[in-house]
């Protein structure tokens, strides 16, 4: 909903269920005093200002657990799309290119026997670590407040998987620097939030061929790419589907409305991130 709408529609409301790309700040609490609950429809909350809504007393809440999978199979989506080169030979195919078979055609990385990093202390992070498992990965992880453990993990890893919430402290959490650090060829997956990259420095990266490939599910000025990123061939970029699954969504809308109910109805929602409404 365009912000404009929101902030007029959203006025005189007691409860507010809102998408991710929906700021709850100072602005939007101040226009609707009514307010007593706020919940968000996905587990990441870097849309939702916790300080002014604990000033004026309004519930905040978001929606764990249940797209936990949905979430790290999308990542395992586009490890494997970087690492096999799915969409550059999907592109070949359907633009004809595909002469028959050919034993250096689209070479890619395997993964048994690979490290895998996984960066983010969360359930995200380790059902991606869990699946990584069974493809027979070893798996390293650090943890956002951990700058020796990342820089390990970041020169030991083949493949880089990001699980941290986008906070001041993990923006920009991989910059030229961490990148820089990364092995040759490697490859970063993004299910996290766009931020938490430096986007400018991830394109060099993949133009230099420094990095071996990316996949992205969530950009930096999303819905906005930046310039370059569109035309990288070893770039797979998807439209932030991490939670995109029929069974995920429809888990997302219930508990959201729990949190929504229970908070409207003086309980203490599920899933509440700060501040219980004043009685
Ligand atoms: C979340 O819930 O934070 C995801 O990014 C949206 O699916």
């Amino acid at each position: 909903m365009p912000r404009r709408e929101l902030l007029r529609r959203a006025r005189g409301m007691d409860g507010l269920l809102c998408m991710l790309s929906d700021r709850v700040d100072a602005e939007l609490l101040d226009a609707c005093p009514r307010l007593r609950v706020v919940a968000n429809y996905a587990v990441g909350f870097d849309n939702l200002d916790l300080a002014a809504a604990s000033a004026r007393g309004v519930a905040l809440t978001n929606t764990p657990e249940v797209l936990t999978g949905a979430t790290a199979e999308l990542a395992w989506a586009l490890l494997l799309a970087c690492a096999r080169r799915v969409l550059e030979g999907d592109r070949l195919v359907r633009a004809g290119a595909f002469r028959g078979w050919d034993p250096l055609l689209l070479l890619g990385s395997g993964l048994e026997g690979k490290t895998l990093g996984i960066v983010g202390p969360g359930r995200i992070g380790r059902t991606v670590a869990r699946i990584g498992r069974g493809f027979g990965m070893r798996i390293l992880r650090a943890g956002r407040g951990d700058p020796r453990g990342l820089a390990r993990l970041l020169k030991a890893s083949d493949v880089v998987s990001l699980h941290v919430p986008l906070t001041p402290a993990t923006r920009h959490l991989i910059g030229k620097r961490e990148l820089g650090r990364m092995k040759p060829g490697a490859i970063l997956v993004n299910t996290a939030r766009g931020p938490v990259v430096d986007e400018k420095a991830l394109v060099e990266a993949l133009r230099s061929g420094r990095l071996g490939a990316a996949g992205l599910d969530v950009f930096e000025f999303e819905p906005r790419l930046v310039r370059g990123l569109v035309r990288l061939p070893n770039a797979v970029l998807l439209p932030h589907l991490g939670s995109a699954t029929r069974e995920a969504r429809r888990a997302m809308a219930v508990r959201a409305a729990e949190n929504l109910i229970a908070g409207l109805s003086g309980r203490r929602p599920k899933d509440l991130l700060a501040t219980l409404p004043r009685a």
